[in-house]
């Protein structure tokens, strides 16, 4: 649902270099209109398309240009003017800047700026068509996309380099679109963040088989997309499903408990954590090449994983201020789930049964007991997205 109008919002927009760094004086003047408080910065490559001078007609406040322009760091500082804002927008990003991005340069304002930030970022890249195919570029992206930044485009269609294909900045509008639904989430759960991992992990034995489980990442994908619904920005680190993501969710596919411990982290700060997870609890010491009958049966030596949810309960620093485990329990489940949730340190727990028959893991409906501080709680039968929407009611109600 779209906000009414960006009134008051502040967007801070870096302008990198790129042909289409003409486009971005369109992004101001419609920001502006929509009432949005605009500061600008230009790369030293982008003020070789646009001059400061023209940017600055637009917007609300002088152009920033350089990190080492000690008139710029003792008027506003690379941190303050990150501070300044609700959103991040970089358009056009060239694949120069995306790739820094990626790897946490940060050799000039635009980039120092970008590293130094805790606010959302979007970026709209605009690039050659086989800079933008190049695997560098496709594996930045993915970086980018993993740690919640959301990517506008590009476009396709004839280049200014006499190319065809997807490369072109995204339309001003088009940007414009993203950042009023940015901002336009509504509900109760609208300015959190929360991070939802779901599903099964595989854990390979080698470089054709693996360890499983039976998990379909139903609850977990039915959680992401209530609290969505809710207004909430939510990061989804899903294991191998057959789902589809859910929308207005951004979706990090992992397929072992490493990967999805690393993503999980990486999306941190969030408001609240939920750990619906079936994550291997042992990864197998595994081979690189497969392994061959020879005529004796292999043995499998076991490792342990990381506990993603007992990690990040346990954080000093940096702890969401809700944390929700599952637990999986085939008996005495309101005690194992108990002591569960003291011994991972995480709020509440939501216990399920999944013994024999139980029909819990991999089926559509969930029986769940919600373990708190206050005790246990046995909620009815019911689908896994009325499940979810329950669960989020409760999260609505604990952070009011
Ligand atoms: N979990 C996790 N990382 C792991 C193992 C579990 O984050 N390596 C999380 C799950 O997502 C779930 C909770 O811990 O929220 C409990 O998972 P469960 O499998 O029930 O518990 P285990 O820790 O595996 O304990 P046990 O198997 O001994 O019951």
């Amino acid at each position: 649902m779209a906000a009414l109008s960006l009134d008051g919002r502040r967007v801070l927009l870096i302008v990198s270099g790129g042909i289409a760094a003409y486009k971005a004086l369109e992004l101001v003047r419609l920001l502006r209109k929509d009432n949005a408080g605009v500061r600008a910065v230009l790369t030293r490559r982008g003020a070789e398309f646009i001059t400061p001078l023209s940017l600055q007609a637009l917007c609300e406040d002088r152009v920033y240009t350089d990190l080492f322009s000690l008139t710029d760091e003792s008027e506003m500082g690379h941190i303050q003017l990150s501070r300044s804002a609700d959103l991040l927008v970089v358009a056009p990003a060239s694949a120069d800047l995306l790739a820094k991005m990626a790897a946490g340069i940060a050799d000039d304002l635009a980039t120092t700026i970008l590293l130094a930030t805790d606010k959302p970022v979007i970026v709209a890249p605009a690039m050659n068509v086989r800079m933008w195919q190049h695997a560098a570029t496709v594996a930045n992206i993915a970086v980018l996309r993993a740690r919640g930044i959301v990517v506008i485009g590009p476009d396709e269609g004839p280049m200014a380099c006499g190319e065809f294909g997807p490369g072109r900045l995204a339309e001003p509008a088009a940007i414009f679109a993203a950042v009023r639904d940015f901002f336009g989430k509504s509900g109760a759960l609208a300015g959190r963040h929360v991070i939802v991992t779901s599903g099964p992990t595989y854990e390979p034995i080698d470089p054709v088989r693996y360890i499983a489980n039976r998990s379909s990442g139903r609850q977990g994908h039915a959680i992401a997309q209530a609290l969505a619904a809710n207004g909430a920005r939510v990061t989804l680190v899903s294991g191998p499903v057959t789902l589809a993501d859910p929308p207005g969710v951004v979706s990090i596919h992992v397929e072992t408990a490493r990967e999805m411990h690393a993503a999980a982290a990486a999306a941190l700060p969030a408001n609240v954590a939920i750990f619906c997870a079936a994550v291997a609890d042992w990864r197998v010491d595994a081979s690189d090449r497969k392994i061959k009958k020879s005529g004796t049966v292999p043995t499998i030596s076991l490792v342990e994983n990381p506990d993603i949810l007992s990690d990040i309960s346990h954080r000093a620093n940096g702890r969401p201020g809700l944390v929700i485990g599952f637990a999986a329990e085939t008996e005495n489940l309101v005690a194992n789930a108990t002591a569960k949730r003291l011994r991972k340190g995480c709020d509440w727990i939501v216990a399920n049964h999944v013994g024999a028959g139980s029909d819990v893991m991999g089926g559509t409906d969930n029986e769940v007991v919600l373990i708190t501080q206050d005790g246990a709680e046995p909620w009815q039968r019911a689908s896994k997205s009325a499940i979810a929407d329950k669960l989020v009611s409760r999260i609505i109600k604990a952070l009011s």
